[in-house]
């Protein structure tokens, strides 16, 4: 599909353009306004945890730019705008709400009504109060209390106004990469507190869905970063089973339990080592999965975020040395380090398909987007409406000598995958939107700065904002479907 007939396509009625960021990424502030230590803020002062050493100190700087950064997105015909909440600045070390962490996501949802751009906001990407981690982060069953706390906190000041709610983004990254693999925050390498960390979230997603609906919330859901995983060879029984084990771990672990009530039995086989289970612990530990659990998990939702960048190949064998590949290709923003405990998947490799790659070297297939969507409508008959919260590329780019950044790659990228959307709607899956990632450049977790994803180039040295040839192709886009704000 060419950019022409993508305007000309027949999107749903109100199909929402938008683009995101999340917190930590952005603001910067890290310790002004009452805001205290996230578990980012910490894991950045561990040397070598984050490329460069960076840290989150100043980001991009949104805190203080916010009303500017609205007003691009206003210019680039926007729809809505994806953005977290801080619970280290909501609910500083998870004492008491904070009114001026408060005020300044009050102020930005404002000025994004103002600007006629739908807040679409996310309570959960990544930056745990690190007060709760001292008392053991997501592994403690209270965690998910506590997040409820949080969730009341943010609906008191903004329900009045904000109308769309996410729980979690990628419980799959701030649990299995920050508790398992350990290359994000809190950078443990325990794969019992990682599956921990998976059903505290999923706990905390449940009983948060029904406190936000019990306060009038109408769109609640949870944004997943899904994959297809693709067998090396389909005909390989070892890579088969490899690929229905990453499709475990990493889609079927979240979507079961939240769309159907129920973790799925192979993922139950696959874990029980690791404490997945209704069963008491050997030494009388509390059952990780109690009693009811399940049935809040599975409350239902309003819709679902998909955030999708690439397939994965993958493979039961070891790689052999020429062969190439990735060391985790599906994590969303982290490499996998060789033998880390990495839950179950011990004998997972990712080999190369020679498929082209972004800077983050992740292959670029965009009809494994289509594949995805409607895969998922044919495989679960509950799937609430999705959207698409996340989909980009990074790649190195430069600054021409006419001061813009034409950035061919990202912007064929995005077209592409929007493309791919219009076919799988065509094929019958029920998508209402598709946000692009990034807004702006911005702290791409432990790759710190260097990887650059915003469709608005941000200057790190003045903290200028340009918009980029990718960002004038996706406005033209709005503009083309008659979709803008
Ligand atoms: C996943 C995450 O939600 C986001 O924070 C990250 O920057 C992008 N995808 C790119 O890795």
């Amino acid at each position: 599909m060419t950019p022409t007939s993508l305007t000309t396509f027949a999107w749903p009625e109100g199909f929402i353009w938008g683009s995101a960021t999340a917190a930590a990424q952005v603001e910067g502030a890290g310790h002004e306004g009452g805001k205290e230590d996230s578990i980012w803020d910490a894991f950045a002062r561990v040397p070598g945890a984050i490329a460069g050493d960076e840290n989150l100190e100043i980001a991009d700087d949104h805190y203080h730019r916010m009303p500017a950064d609205v007003a691009i997105m206003k210019r680039l015909g926007l729809r809505s705008y994806r953005f977290s909440t801080s619970w280290a600045r909501v609910r500083p070390g998870d004492r008491a709400a904070n009114g001026e962490g408060l005020d300044f996501y009050s102020r930005l949802v404002d000025e994004l009504l103002e600007a006629g751009i739908l807040p679409w906001l996310t309570l959960y990407h990544w930056d745990l109060p690190q007060a709760l981690e001292e008392k053991g982060g997501w592994a403690n069953r209270d965690t998910a209390a506590r997040f409820v706390d949080y969730a009341t906190d943010v609906y008191a000041a903004l329900g009045d106004r904000v109308t769309h709610w996410t729980t979690f983004n990628e419980p799959f990254c701030s649990a299995l990469l920050g508790y398992a693999s350990g290359v994000h925050a809190p950078g443990r390498q325990d794969g019992r507190a990682a599956v921990a960390a998976v059903h505290h979230q999923h706990l905390a997603h449940g009983r948060a869905v029904l406190a936000l609906r019990s306060s009038g919330a109408e769109h609640i859901g949870i944004t997943l970063n899904l994959t297809n995983a693709v067998p090396r060879d389909p005909s390989d029984p070892v890579d088969i089973d490899a690929a229905r084990r990453l499709d475990s771990l990493a889609n079927r672990i979240f979507l079961e339990p939240m769309l159907l009530g129920a973790y799925p039995a192979d993922t139950l086989r696959d874990l029980e080592a690791f404490g997945l289970s209704e069963a008491t612990g050997p030494n009388g530990e509390a059952a990780l999965i109690q009693a009811g659990d399940l049935e809040i998990i599975g409350t239902p939702i309003d819709f679902l975020g998909v955030n999708h960048y690439h397939d994965d190949s993958v493979s039961g064998h070891p790689l052999a040395a020429s062969e190439g590949g990735d060391a985790d290709s599906h994590s969303g923003g982290a490499s996998r380090p060789a033998g880390s405990p990495w839950v179950g998947s011990e004998h997972l490799t990712f080999p190369s398909r020679g498929l082209p790659r972004t800077a983050m070297d992740w292959e670029v297939n965009p009809d494994g987007l289509r594949a995805l969507l409607v895969r998922l409508g044919e495989q679960y008959p509950t799937l609430p409406p999705l959207y698409i919260t996340e989909n980009g590329a990074a790649y190195d780019d430069t600054v021409a000598a006419d001061g813009a950044v034409h950035d061919r790659e990202r912007t064929q990228y995005i077209l592409d995958h929007v493309a791919s959307v219009a076919l799988a709607i065509e094929q019958g899956a029920d998508v209402r939107g598709y946000f692009v990632w990034s807004l702006l450049d911005n702290f791409e977790w432990s790759y710190g700065y260097g990887k650059r994803f915003g469709i608005v180039r941000v200057d790190y040295d003045t903290l200028e904002r340009t918009v980029k040839d990718s960002g004038l192709a996706f406005a033209a886009l709005i503009a083309g479907t008659g979709g803008g704000g």
